[in-house]
């Protein structure tokens, strides 16, 4: 039933083309539809899609050019889409209430959620038509990175996701540009999941409304979020990738629900190669660094160049993921070939980019957020399950604040809009893999990490919540407002 490992060739999502340009701007035609892809070989899996496939389109943005997504949702339920990283005006956000219908949905429909004394749900917000139809727009006035879109649906998110609505969202920049990193094929974005299927190839999530209409959440027994028995990169179970002699770079994406990464590379002839890490969330780093395992939590992204230049043809490199056991262990496999050793005039500079460094003195606040189970079946921050209707921090724009995040499990932690740095974990400095700026921290279970958060781009609601798409879609977010 399942593929052997590394028998399937990697597939890297199709780049978008905009529809058309207008003053400066790129305009995207987007329709969330279903469709039916063969992931397992010789069965069919339906998926919920950005354009009919999983990932969705990548999207390759210029910083500081405008970017337009219209979005006509076809799919039976409301979605909401986050662009995850960007700096987004709070009406383009993704925010949870903020719903894009299906054509034809009644406003006064609203479909109860999960018994949160009624502050929230189906409301029906400006921008958003009978025609299922309404625009995100993406200024994207922020450097070169590696960001993703995907499903933010209040109560609903796990499932949509999981479902396949999730995909690569690439800014680039003259910086970025300039340097003499792998490029072109060598550039490969590598979005990391897992997923279960049934035994006719459907995906399989434990949802307790598969309607995925009424009733939110997912059955017992899945508090610490949904893990799935196959790997996926690209949505290719445990692919094969060939590749000659030479440095490429990565961008990883951890797409999960919930699962951690610890990456490693083995080589068939014995060796471990290591990382070198080029880039983090958002964007790159002053100098590149060596990492012989990366730790990823769901939704961190790392930019790496791997250099199999002194591979032997026909030597393999497996990625492995050293959380997991069995079948879970591997990930994907390169195999070096013996033809097409190409030219290789990438470089790796000692410099990269000269990154602002926040440092604690510029902080105008510090505020402290806790993520922890409540009761319920909830998972709260600060005590707390989700009230939009509540804003917890209200930063002034433009400012740096001082975030101390605590916690009782893994809980990666994700702020909209703003960009931070890791200013401390568990009262020490921070990890090799924290460095950067970033937008998503790995938050391990009863550590205190401390980030210096800058509020730039736009006034305005915004949330943090914890990126294990279970726990966000069990209450765990929180709002503040920029002002
Ligand atoms: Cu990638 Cu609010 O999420
Ligand atoms: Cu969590």
């Amino acid at each position: 039933e399942l593929p052997r490992p590394f028998t399937l060739p990697l597939t890297v999502p199709a780049v978008a083309e905009p529809t058309h340009g207008t003053h400066g701007t790129d305009v995207y035609e987007v329709t969330q539809r279903r469709a039916s892809v063969e992931i397992l070989p010789g069965t069919r899996t339906e998926i919920w899609s950005y354009d009919g496939t999983f990932p969705g389109p990548t999207f390759r943005a210029r910083s500081g050019r405008p970017v337009r997504l219209r979005m006509t949702n076809t799919l039976p339920t409301p979605t909401a889409t986050h662009l995850h990283g960007g700096v987004t005006p709070p009406g383009s956000d993704g925010y949870p209430t903020d719903l894009l219908h299906p054509a034809g949905h009644r406003a006064d429909s609203a479909h109860p959620m999960r018994g949160m004394a009624g502050t929230h749900g189906g409301t029906v917000s400006e921008g958003e038509s009978a025609t299922g139809t309404r625009t995100y727009t993406y200024p994207l006035r922020q450097r070169a990175a590696t960001l993703w879109y995907h499903d933010h649906r209040m109560d609903f998110s796990g499932p949509q996701v999981w479902r396949g609505l999730a995909g690569f969202f690439l800014v680039d920049d003259d910086e970025e540009d300039a340097l003499p990193l792998p490029k072109g094929d060598r550039d490969i974005p590598l979005l990391l999941c897992d997923r279960s299927f049934d035994a006719d190839g459907a995906f399989r999530y434990p949802s307790l409304d598969p309607t995925l209409t009424r009733t939110p959440g997912v059955r017992s027994g899945y508090m610490d979020g949904v893990l799935g028995d196959v790997q996926l990169v690209n949505g290719r179970p445990w692919p094969y990738l060939e590749v000659s002699a030479a440095r490429y770079r990565l961008r990883l994406l951890n797409a999960a629900n919930a699962r951690r990464y610890r990456l490693a590379l083995t080589t068939s002839d014995g060796r471990r190669l290591p990382f070198v890490q080029v880039g983090s969330d958002q964007g790159l780093l002053a100098r590149p660094q060596t990492l012989h395992s990366l730790t990823m939590a769901p939704a961190e992204r790392y930019d790496v160049v791997v250099d199999l230049s002194g591979c032997a043809p026909d030597t393999t490199v497996t990625l492995v993921n050293t959380l997991a056991d069995g079948a879970m262990r591997d990930v994907m496999r390169f195999h070096v070939t013996s033809r097409a050793r190409g030219r290789d005039d990438s470089r790796i500079p000692t410099r990269l980019s000269r990154p602002e460094t926040l440092r604690a003195e510029q902080a105008v606040a510090t505020r402290h957020f806790d993520f922890r189970l409540g009761s319920d079946d909830m998972w709260t921050v600060n005590g707390h399950p989700f009230d939009p209707a509540r804003t917890w921090a209200t930063p002034r724009l433009g400012t740096v604040e001082r975030w101390r995040l605590t916690s009782d499990f893994h809980h990666p932690v994700h702020l909209h809009l703003a960009h931070f740095q890791v200013l401390s974990r568990a009262g020490g400095a921070p990890d090799a893999g924290d460095r950067g700026w970033k937008d998503t921290v790995d938050l391990r279970p009863y550590e205190v990490v401390e980030i210096l958060a800058r509020f730039d781009g736009y006034r305005g609601r915004y949330m943090l919540h914890c990126h294990n798409l279970e726990h966000e879609d069990m209450a765990m977010m929180a709002n503040f407002r920029v002002v």
